[in-house]
């Protein structure tokens, strides 16, 4: 990862900039803007692009891939899954029409799809256009969340998010769950930081400078706040732990290659899109499914605990996080 290229202008692209009256290939590069707007772990940016012709190809980056903390690069695969949702939900809101092919290479597992532009005769909805504009607003939101209960009608449009057959999620305010989620959360932090491997590998991307310190502080914080509490007042715990988590979500899905990977993918940042302009914030909790013992403890809190759980977060009505994170220039991600 060249460190140099990491900016922040893409947070500010202009929709009218849209280049309404150019070729095919300017008009689908410049939805790459938001394609790379999207969450990746640890701001990795592991995506590529090629746009040949009607045809934007969506590769993985298999150099910006963390093996120690991702070994099986299941969150590589989400990380794209979010970006494609990026690119679609961005086609949908200039008019195309579009048909995504998955991994249309046998042999090749980095392309991952093959997004083909049919025209631009779509009708937009005014949900699409929610969506489109929720992508430069959408952060990653590690503060403490309001203490407001997400209301029924928003909690259906998180629900209509998940669009997709292949993937399913569970989402709990119960406070057992979110109780069991903390203790599989601070075992899992123990259990990476004091791994050598892990921490090297932190550093290292933490020294590339994409990684907002919001991540460190909010992991640290994690542990210090569970441990200080140890054994004092668990109805104190309990009131932070409901003011800070509204809900926990896991998205399962029935297999885990990296087809599934994707769609858990963009299932998230659909999500993560439909909160967003919910006021919602929301924040994934991934260490908990990078230590392979805790895995299928995860998915035993859930109410499908034969799926294979893909994704973990905590969503609830939030401030605005401060802040982004950056981004590679869009040439520099163009294959
Ligand atoms: C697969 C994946 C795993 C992530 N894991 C965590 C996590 O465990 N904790 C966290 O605070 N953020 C996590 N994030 C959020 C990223 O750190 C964040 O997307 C990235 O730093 C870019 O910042 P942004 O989301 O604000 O644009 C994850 C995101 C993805 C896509």
């Amino acid at each position: 990862m060249n460190a140099l290229t990491l900016t922040n202008t893409a947070w500010s692209t202009n929709e009218h900039a849209f280049p309404g009256k150019g070729t095919m290939d300017e008009k689908l590069r410049f939805l790459l803007n938001y394609a790379i707007l999207a969450p990746s772990l640890q701001n990795t940016q592991p995506w590529k692009f090629a746009v040949r012709g009607d045809e934007i190809r969506v590769l993985a980056d298999t150099l910006r891939w963390m093996p120690v903390t991702d070994p099986d690069q299941r969150e590589l695969y989400i990380s794209v899954g979010c970006a494609l949702t990026n690119l679609l939900v961005a086609a949908t809101h200039f008019g195309f029409r579009y048909e995504v092919h998955y991994f249309p290479q046998d042999d090749d597992k980095l392309w991952v799809a093959t997004v083909k532009f049919i025209d631009q005769n779509h009708t937009m909805t005014l949900a699409d256009r929610e969506l489109f504009y929720a992508i430069p607003q959408r952060h990653t939101n590690r503060q403490v969340y309001l203490n407001k209960a997400v209301s029924e009608r928003d909690l259906q449009e998180i629900r209509n998010a998940v669009d997709d057959p292949n993937v399913s999620l569970f989402l709990s305010d119960s406070i057992e769950v979110k109780r069991r989620v903390d203790q599989l959360q601070v075992q899992a932090d123990f259990t990476q930081f004091a791994d050598p491997h892990y921490r090297d590998e932190l550093a290292y991307w933490m020294n590339q400078g994409a990684l907002n310190p919001s991540w460190l502080i909010s992991r640290v914080g994690q542990m210090a706040v569970t441990y200080l509490n140890m054994g004092s007042s668990t109805t104190q715990k309990d009131a932070e732990l409901l003011a800070s988590a509204p809900l926990v979500g896991v998205l399962s899905t029935a297999e885990n290659g990296h087809f599934h990977q994707v769609k858990a993918g963009e299932v998230f940042e659909h999500i993560a899109l439909a909160g967003t302009g919910l006021r919602m914030g929301i924040q994934p909790m991934s260490q908990l499914l990078q230590v392979p013992a805790l895995k299928a403890e995860v998915g035993a809190l859930t109410s499908t605990p034969e799926l294979e759980p893909q994704f973990i977060f905590r969503i609830g009505y939030a401030e605005p996080a401060a802040g982004y994170t950056p981004r590679h220039q869009l040439e520099s991600v163009l294959a």
